[in-house]
């Protein structure tokens, strides 16, 4: 049993009458799940353990202001600008979080805050924004504490306190906080992995993946006919549920090989079976529902057409959602562009993709 780390710490109170006001800002990645996470228990824990790519343009930028309190209550005072416009349910959501946070920042109740947070990709592309919009928050929180406190000097720390904070949040948004890959959930086949927090995977990755590119295709933005919140809590009584988590145990061990020995056969096909899992998941829940489009398929079968026959090292990958991450080594770029240009351009959305790579990470402003 992994014991949880206990952040809790009534020290982190503020002397209000020296707090000078000031503000934090992070930009922080999107992230792709190859091993996905889905199904979870207790408070934000996986059910299974995950191996992500960090992206890099698609990322959350967010500046988070504060100053002392006036008045002595004690809830959260928080006002958000989502795109720069008041965005009162994100604000309420991130008001929530915020409350859940106070036994670990309890400083959060002394201050008056205002959080301003663009994407950098459209408003709506359909692109799940929690993974960087939470990342980014925690970050924010980890930096605030140490400015005040200086409690978080070492980089290894501030970055696990970030992500245990990030999981709160959103479970998959533990994961942006590492360069290259990260892998979150406890498996005895990796040292210091864990349930509570995502650890750095990137010095294992093989030379043959450096670079990857994901170029995102857009099929349908919009909102979900169903929350990934509510689609975890399906899991629960999916007949399917047990065998998946194995399974998922069984690709995440295939998946660290492949990716420790550059084999990107290997690799694509972990990709692509997870994301067709993932799918089936939603179909045989309860109910069942369908996140793909009629054109998330036909690009599927194209790519795998074109993998046939150019021998290029292309493969597919989903979210819960139906655009299509396509997955390729960086030294087939020109290439694999035409391929995306002519033939998967035309099945997206006003022929849009987001030109995507594995990524260096958060970066503070
Ligand atoms: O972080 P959540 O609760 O939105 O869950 C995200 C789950 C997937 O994106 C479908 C898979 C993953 O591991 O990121």
């Amino acid at each position: 049993m992994q014991k949880a780390p206990d952040y809790n710490n009534p020290q982190l109170i503020l002397e209000t009458s020296n707090l000078e006001p000031g503000h934090v800002v992070w930009r922080s990645p999107s992230n792709l799940a190859i091993v996905k996470y889905w199904g979870k228990h207790g408070i934000q824990l996986p059910r299974n353990p995950s191996l992500s790519l960090t992206l890099e343009t698609a990322f959350t930028m967010t500046r988070l202001d504060y100053k002392a309190k006036e008045s002595a209550e004690t809830g959260i005072d928080l006002k958000l600008f989502f795109q720069e416009k008041r965005n009162e349910a994100f604000e309420a959501r991130v008001i929530k979080y915020f409350e859940s946070l106070t036994d670990i920042f309890p400083f959060l109740k002394q201050m008056s805050m205002e959080v301003n947070t663009v994407n950098s990709f459209p408003h709506s592309s359909g692109i799940a924004s929690s993974a960087s919009s939470m990342s980014a928050l925690a970050l924010c929180l980890c930096s605030i504490e140490h400015e005040l406190f200086k409690t978080l000097e070492d980089d290894a720390a501030f970055d696990r306190k970030a992500s245990y904070i990030a999981r709160l949040g959103s479970g998959s948004a533990c994961r942006s906080i590492y360069p290259g890959m990260s892998l979150w959930g406890h498996t005895g086949d990796i040292e210091g992995s864990s349930d509570y927090y995502a650890i750095p995977y990137e010095e294992h990755v093989h030379e043959n993946f450096k670079g990857m590119r994901d170029d995102i295709l857009i099929v349908h933005s919009g909102e979900k006919s169903v929350s990934s919140s509510a689609g975890h809590g399906l899991m629960e009584s999916n007949p399917f549920a047990e065998p998946r988590y194995q399974q998922a145990a069984r690709n995440m061990m295939y998946l660290i090989a492949a990716v420790r020995k550059g084999d990107w056969e290997a690799f694509g096909k972990i990709a692509e079976q997870e994301a067709l899992t993932l799918h089936a998941l939603m179909m045989s829940s309860a109910q069942g529902y369908l996140l793909m489009k009629p054109n998330s398929i036909k690009i599927m079968e194209m790519v795998r057409a074109y993998r046939k026959e150019s021998g290029n090292p292309v493969y597919f990958s989903l979210d819960a959602g139906p655009n299509v991450h396509l997955l390729y080594p960086e030294s087939i770029i020109h290439e694999v562009r035409s391929f995306v240009e002519e033939q998967l351009a035309p099945l997206c959305e006003e022929q849009h993709y987001i030109d995507d790579y594995m990524g260096e990470g958060p970066v503070q402003q």
